[in-house]
């Protein structure tokens, strides 16, 4: 695009995989894509949504739509692309290149490690929550029964392109569903992001790539710190569920998009964090603040009680207690096993 090739410099981030590593192109522009994948055998996943604005910048290849939304991420869709890409020719030497967001960039992972038991891969992440989020860390997958990303692999794409110019034909809803992960790394790791952010708030609901783009930046170098040092989702990669456990639960009940749910999430990790009294209330009020100000929601008047009872069923496995990513602060979590008694006493105080 014309106003950013100039301005900002590309950043190459290398994630350390068990059995690859992955290179994330932030800077990078979809423009330059031939220059990552092969001359043929090239598969491109993509959604209708981004299909009908960026084809015309898509290279020559064999090219499958899928209808855009959750709903996609399902096994159907998984084996008609199987048949597309056996029907097209597709053999172990191909390579396939999702162009999309968090769902695209999950079904195409899925499909590429297990169609012919793995060909090569690559991402051109098209949404905020894929840039900093989804095309991070070699997790991939598909729902099933209602069950989240509950059949999938671990498995590294060879490249991720994340282009920041194509953020701005992105919904406002969908931007405030990447913030959200945003300021979620920014509070487990970095207080200078987290203050970056709250400078800048009204650029970013601007969406001034001038400001995304070193964000977008940051949060993956911390997101990659995180699953570098724990690829396979034991000890530190739990610190990430950060407002999710309640946020997954406010989702399941309401219905709110992932980033509003999560931002609630948030809230409610922060407010437990000081009744243990692990947070300060000005650091507490510095989280609402600025979650409001990037439209965030941070309460809801849903029932607290059918929230947990959704969060129970969610954790049915953890039995007597559950791992929560408490807020030492801002740029700084730790993860800790609290007990249903203690919440239920915490969540009836609240009422
Ligand atoms: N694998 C992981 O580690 C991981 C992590 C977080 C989330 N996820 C998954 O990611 C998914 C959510 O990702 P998402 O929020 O990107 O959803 P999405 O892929 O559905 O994209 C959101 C919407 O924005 C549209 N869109 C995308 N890019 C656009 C652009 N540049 N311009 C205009 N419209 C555009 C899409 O068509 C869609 O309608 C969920 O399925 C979630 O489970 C995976
Ligand atoms: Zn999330």
């Amino acid at each position: 695009m014309w106003y950013c090739v100039h301005l900002f410099s590309m950043e190459k981030i290398t994630i350390k995989g068990r059995f690859a590593d992955s290179a994330i192109f932030t800077g990078e522009r979809i423009n330059n894509l031939p220059h990552y994948i092969p001359s043929k055998g090239v598969y491109i996943i993509t959604d209708g949504n981004v299909n009908a604005i960026y084809r015309g910048r898509f290279p020559e290849c064999p090219t499958f739509v899928v209808e855009p939304g959750e709903a996609s991420k399902s096994i159907q869709t998984v084996v008609k692309i199987y048949r597309w890409l056996l029907d097209s020719g597709a053999d172990r030497s191909s390579f396939i290149v999702a162009i999309g967001g968090g769902v695209i960039c999950d079904i195409a992972g899925f499909v590429a490690s297990t169609f012919m038991r793995g060909v090569k891969f690559g991402f051109v992440a098209t949404s905020l929550l894929a840039q900093v989020d989804a095309s991070v860390g070699g997790k991939n997958g598909i729902d099933l029964d209602g069950y989240k990303n509950i059949v999938g692999t671990f498995n590294q794409p060879q490249f991720v392109i994340c282009d920041v110019s194509m953020l701005i034909t992105l919904p406002r809803i969908e931007l405030a569903n990447g913030f959200a992960e945003i300021v979620k790394h920014a509070i487990i790791a970095d207080a200078g992001q987290f203050a970056f952010i709250e400078a800048n708030v009204d650029r970013l609901n601007a969406c001034d790539i001038e400001v995304i783009t070193p964000l977008v930046e940051k949060s993956i170098r911390i997101k990659t710190n995180i699953v570098t040092a724990d690829e396979h989702e034991s000890g530190e990669r739990r610190k990430l569920n950060l407002g999710h456990t309640w946020g997954h639960a406010v989702e399941k009940v309401s219905g709110l998009p992932h980033g509003q749910s999560v931002s609630i999430g948030l809230e409610f990790a922060a407010r437990l964090s000081c009744s243990k009294g692990v947070l300060g209330n000005r650091e507490y009020f510095r989280l609402i603040n600025l979650l409001r100000g990037l439209k965030l929601q941070v309460c809801s008047t849903m029932s607290q009680r059918k929230i947990f009872e959704a969060l129970l069923k969610d954790k049915k496995k953890e039995k007597d207690f559950i791992h929560f990513v408490l807020m030492e602060g801002i740029g700084s979590v730790r993860v800790e096993a609290i007990s249903i008694q203690e919440l239920k006493a915490f969540i009836k105080i609240e009422k």
